[in-house]
């Protein structure tokens, strides 16, 4: 199998940079540490909640709580995802080149997933205890996404992820206002996400150009069912259980948040404009980036 010599430069640059900066997050966090009750897990203008009459009538203690289970929800639909992801990239190295630089960096990549995923659950086992989300029914889609998706949309979903993630934790790792926990988490995974980001990007600009249109049209679809599926797991109703709030009531209420509308947008507004600039935001797929309020009205 012969690869393009630029994609095995890209992949190359992100081998080194991979050697020079990755974190063990078994010894890179000190899992010891208590977790300041006094102090948010995100910023709480990032809540999804934050500007609305429900979010007044929460006490301060409630909030701080409210903006920890948010990032117990986020990283838990994280794991799920990466897990997905994996899959996708055991498969894409499977169908190619083991000696080329490509599939090393596949690899690599997967290597980073297992330790975030890992990082992930000790997160969650220790502000929480356990997942919150995702629903069965998207943990049953992710398994036949995980099985069958191709690489392309399979890089396209995981931009689309990873900016979603990235657009948080890069607030929150910036925050020193933020509890250290969180902050150490989101400052491993922003940096080693980087990498990832770069070659997804690339892997799916290379892609788009060789697409038919039926198999453009398909990937729309696809990747607009995933992006609807991402988002609304990024933050399961079952969060604002833990704080009493009834979760279907509230879960409408921050759907309708303009703060958190504002926020999703800005949050993924890199992959959105990557996706508008390689046409693969349109046709039937667009009402479903709209219905999860993903793009500017
Ligand atoms: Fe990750
Ligand atoms: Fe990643």
């Amino acid at each position: 199998m012969t690869t393009a010599p630029d994609r095995e430069r890209v992949a190359q640059r992100l081998q080194r940079s991979s050697a020079r900066n990755s974190y063990d997050p078994e010894v890179d966090i000190d899992w010891s540490a208590p977790i300041p009750a006094d102090r948010y897990a995100k910023p709480p203008q990032r809540c999804s909640l934050y500007g609305t009459r429900m979010w007044e009538e929460l006490t301060e203690p409630e909030r701080i709580r409210l903006s920890q289970q948010e990032v117990v929800s986020s990283v838990s639909s994280g794991i799920w995802f990466e897990l997905i992801l994996m899959q996708g990239l055991v498969r894409h190295v499977y169908n190619s080149d083991p000696t080329s630089e490509h599939a090393q960096y596949a690899l690599t990549e997967i290597a980073d997933e297992c330790r975030h995923s890992t990082m992930f659950g000790k997160a969650i086992a220790k502000m929480y205890g356990k997942p919150i989300g995702p629903s069965r029914v998207s943990r049953r889609a992710g398994r036949v996404f995980g099985a069958l998706a191709g690489p392309t949309l399979i890089f396209a979903g995981a931009l689309f992820v990873e900016e979603l993630a990235d657009g948080m934790q890069r607030e929150i790792m910036r925050d020193d206002t933020l509890q250290p926990l969180s902050r150490m988490v989101s400052r491993i995974h922003v940096t080693e996400e980087a990498r990832h980001i770069s070659y997804a990007k690339d892997e799916l600009v290379r892609a788009c150009a060789g697409l038919s249109r039926f198999q453009r049209a398909n990937l729309k679809l696809w990747l607009a069912a995933m992006a609807y599926t991402a988002t609304q797991e990024f933050i399961h109703p079952k969060t604002y259980a833990t704080v009493g709030l009834d979760p279907r009531v509230a879960w409408r209420v921050a759907k309708d948040n303009p703060h958190w509308q504002a926020t999703k947008i800005q949050w993924v507004r890199k992959a959105v404009a990557l996706f508008e600039e390689l046409d693969l935001i349109d046709g039937p797929g667009r009402r479903l980036w709209l219905a999860a309020g993903l793009l500017e009205r």
